[in-house]
């Protein structure tokens, strides 16, 4: 089988990571983001995947070349991004399919553990043009929202409403089938979700709901990303693409971890990354060349390349874009970002919420 990989967004919800690295190629559980995609892919029997890039599209052959995970490569760019749609239909230049095949549609920032095989099943059996996996969550408003009849068929697609009617979301994994990708309009920007699904619906197309509901998680946000690494590297989420055994902690080549910090709750230590004695680290993602002086608390937080937490700062829920610096004493909680390399201070007083 067939697939498109949908990577051409510029994650802006994860800047400044993003500036200098596409959201599917971060870093997460030690590998690439994507690979733990390809790699599930391959299990479940995709052959080849076409990329459809837009945003630093150079970098995404560079990292996985023409094959990657048994799966043959090729990539696609767009000149200015298409959107969701457009980039299926341009991407689809480069299928093999026939008219009447099944292709995947991956969205390339989710993380997955749902039955793919089961899935393209249920849209073979049924003869559909669409198939949607479709899961459920607390807070539907940031998804797009599907209702579905009796009989598993979609009878309507809400792409973030305020006033969603059901949990049901749109889980970002669709089977195709080809000659449904071919109606798109060619080389305009249209919106799969916002487009493509409510105009096959209301024009009477068979649009299948696939329902699953086991391990999901869309990492498009700070937090959401810290957490796919972590339950990637606790195992709660299995991926024959970590570099290493699951457990409480993945420390990688080079990487310098003082027996006396504690490093636990799924974090990642990069690549000649160093953690000095008496810091604690939890649940969090050191990148390369990262380091976390001594004192120091570091929790839920990404720190980009080369970045440095100075003695006894506190980060919880931070990001530190590439060769930042936060000096000893400061406290980044809830969502702070400090942008590629700035640098802070180092701080006296240490600021107190209750004060
Ligand atoms: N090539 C290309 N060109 N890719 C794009 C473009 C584009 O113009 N725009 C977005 N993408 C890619 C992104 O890189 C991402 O992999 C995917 O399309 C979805 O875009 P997001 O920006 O992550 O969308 P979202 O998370 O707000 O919403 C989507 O995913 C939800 C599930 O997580 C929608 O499909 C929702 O309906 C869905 O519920
Ligand atoms: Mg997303």
């Amino acid at each position: 089988m067939e697939a498109i990989l949908l990577v051409g967004g510029q994650g802006t919800r994860l800047r400044p990571l993003t500036i200098s690295t596409p959201k599917p190629l971060l870093p997460t559980a030690g590998v690439a983001f994507l690979a733990h995609q390809l790699a599930r892919a391959h299990a479940a029997g995709v052959t080849r995947i076409v990329f459809a890039t837009s945003y630093r599209a150079e970098m995404f052959e560079a990292a996985f070349g023409e094959k990657a995970f048994g799966v043959e490569l090729d990539y696609v760019s767009e000149a200015r991004p298409l959107g969701t749609g457009g980039a299926i239909r341009n991407a689809a230049r480069a299928l093999r399919s026939e008219p009447d095949d099944p292709i995947l549609i991956l969205n390339g920032d989710i993380l997955s553990g749902h039955d793919v095989r089961a899935q393209v099943a249920l849209h073979t059996g049924a003869d559909a043009d669409v198939t949607l996996h479709l899961t459920t969550v607390e807070d539907p408003s940031r998804y797009g929202v599907v209702t579905t009849d009796g009989d598993g068929r979609v009878t309507a697609f809400l792409e973030k409403t305020n006033r969603p009617p059901t949990k049901q979301i749109n889980a970002g994994c669709y089977v195709f089938r080809r000659s449904a990708i071919d109606g798109i309009a060619d080389g305009e920007v249209v919106s799969v979700e916002r487009e493509t699904f409510p105009g096959l619906i209301s024009s009477g197309r068979l649009v299948m709901g696939y329902v699953e509901s086991g391990y999901w998680l869309d990492v498009g946000t700070p937090q959401a990303f810290v957490r796919g690494s972590r339950d990637l590297v606790r195992g709660e989420i299995a991926s024959a693409a970590m570099p290493g055994e699951p457990g409480e902690r993945l420390v990688l080549d080079g990487a310098v971890v003082s027996p006396r910090a504690v490093v636990r709750g799924g974090t990642t230590v990069g690549r000649g990354a160093e953690i000095e004695g008496g810091a604690t680290v939890i649940g969090s993602i050191l990148q390369d060349g990262a380091f976390v002086a001594e004192g120091a608390t570091v929790r839920d937080s990404v720190i980009g390349r080369g970045a440095r937490v100075g003695a006894g700062a506190l980060l919880d829920g931070a990001i530190l874009g590439d060769g930042a610096s936060v000096g000893p004493g400061n406290e980044l909680c809830g969502g702070l970002r400090l942008w590629p390399g700035i640098s802070l201070p180092p701080t006296a007083v240490r600021f107190s919420p209750d004060a």
